[in-house]
């Protein structure tokens, strides 16, 4: 009997303008738009493949070699439904094509990041998810269209499927249809641009993102500000900035929402604290590397956890990996790990 099969390689992205609440969390709609920059592939991805065949008993999953139940997840079971919908139509149209949508899957999924690292993320993995899904089930859906399937997995996920500079519209409708994402401009654009990776802790976060931005949609009079008079300005000035490529006002706007982003948990009731004491240091690190050289020649972000990223110019990647190296030896089991990437790809800091 025939198997069919499809494998994709999915990137992790790193917001600069965060995603942070939902207005529908069982649809994934959020509170405000959100813009994100896809990194390379070749070192922080997810790789999925997926198979499906008449004799497959059961669907079933394994990650990073393990076998997990697909049941016990309603996002996976939302989101492989949902595509399974997709192709059902397509086989309702043409009585040619083999029934996929009634075969049952086997997903095999695995990072190429440490897991460890900290840095594993939901976004590379339902974005892998549903490309392969798409490409095994051959949907006619355009990848905007793809992403509303990978927002019902995760939010940050639907940005993934695109590479580059990427902005995940809010949509006004109820039910989501106009909640996607879109490529601003692509990673060719602004290809001095580089991604800098501290990992300043490999442990699993107290609060998911999932449970905290929920008791802030909840709590905070601060993220009701944020999303009705801030956000929305922000995204503008942003996306200018990406065309423009003004690095000054990229870096500043990166900065001051990732401070905002961190600011609002703190304001959440009971108070979220995700970024730590290096994490802090890092923060001021880098505000004073910009005020020695005169200019703004780098920005920090921090999401859900303690791990920054830092974005600068190439030409100020070598000095900022030395900095760092200095300032956290990696021999005396000192984190932050410093990795440096090239561009967007991740490398051992001793390689640079
Ligand atoms: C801080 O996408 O992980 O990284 O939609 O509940 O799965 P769910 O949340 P998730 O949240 C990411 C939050 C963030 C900011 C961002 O990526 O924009």
């Amino acid at each position: 009997m025939a198997i069919y099969s499809a494998t994709v390689t999915s990137p992790v992205n790193i917001a600069v303008i965060k995603y942070w609440g939902k207005r529908n969390p069982s649809l994934i709609l959020p509170t405000n738009s959100s813009l994100s920059v896809t990194l390379s592939q070749d070192h922080l991805s997810t790789r999925t493949t997926i198979a499906c065949s008449a004799d497959f008993e059961s669907d079933r999953l394994w990650l990073n070699g393990v076998e997990e139940d697909i049941s016990a997840s309603k996002r996976l079971v939302n989101s492989i439904g949902t595509a399974r919908a997709l192709r059902a139509s397509e086989e309702a149209k043409n009585p040619e094509l083999a029934p996929l949508s009634q075969y049952k899957i086997h997903v095999c999924s695995e990072n190429n990041f440490p897991t460890a690292a900290g840095l594993a993320s939901s976004a590379s993995g339902y974005a892998a998810l549903v490309s392969a899904l798409g490409q095994l089930f051959e949907l006619p859906q355009s990848t905007a269209e793809l992403s509303r399937v990978a927002r019902v997995g995760s939010g940050s996920a639907c940005r993934s499927m695109f590479g580059g500079f990427v902005a995940w519209r809010m949509g006004e409708k109820e039910d989501g249809e106009d909640s996607m994402a879109e490529q601003v401009a692509e990673r060719a654009h602004w290809p001095d641009l580089q991604a800098l990776i501290l990992v300043v802790s490999d442990k699993k976060k107290a609060v998911s993102s999932t449970a905290g931005m929920q008791t802030t949609v909840e709590t905070s009079a601060l993220f009701a500000e944020r999303v009705r008079s801030v956000v929305p300005a922000r995204m503008q000035a942003m996306e200018k900035a990406i065309k423009e490529r003004d690095f000054a006002e990229f870096a500043k706007i990166t900065m001051q929402d990732s401070n905002q982003f961190h600011a609002v948990c703190l304001d959440t009731y009971p108070p979220i604290a995700y970024m730590n004491d290096t994490s802090h240091a890092v923060t001021r690190i880098i505000h004073a590397y910009n005020a020695v050289k005169g200019y703004t020649a780098a920005a920090y972000t921090f999401d859900a956890g303690p791990n920054a990223v830092i974005y600068a110019p190439k030409s100020e990647m070598r000095d900022l990996v030395q900095l760092f190296s200095y300032l956290f030896p990696r021999d005396e089991d000192v984190l932050p790990e410093v990795f440096y990437t090239n561009p967007f790809g991740l490398v051992g800091a001793e390689e640079v």
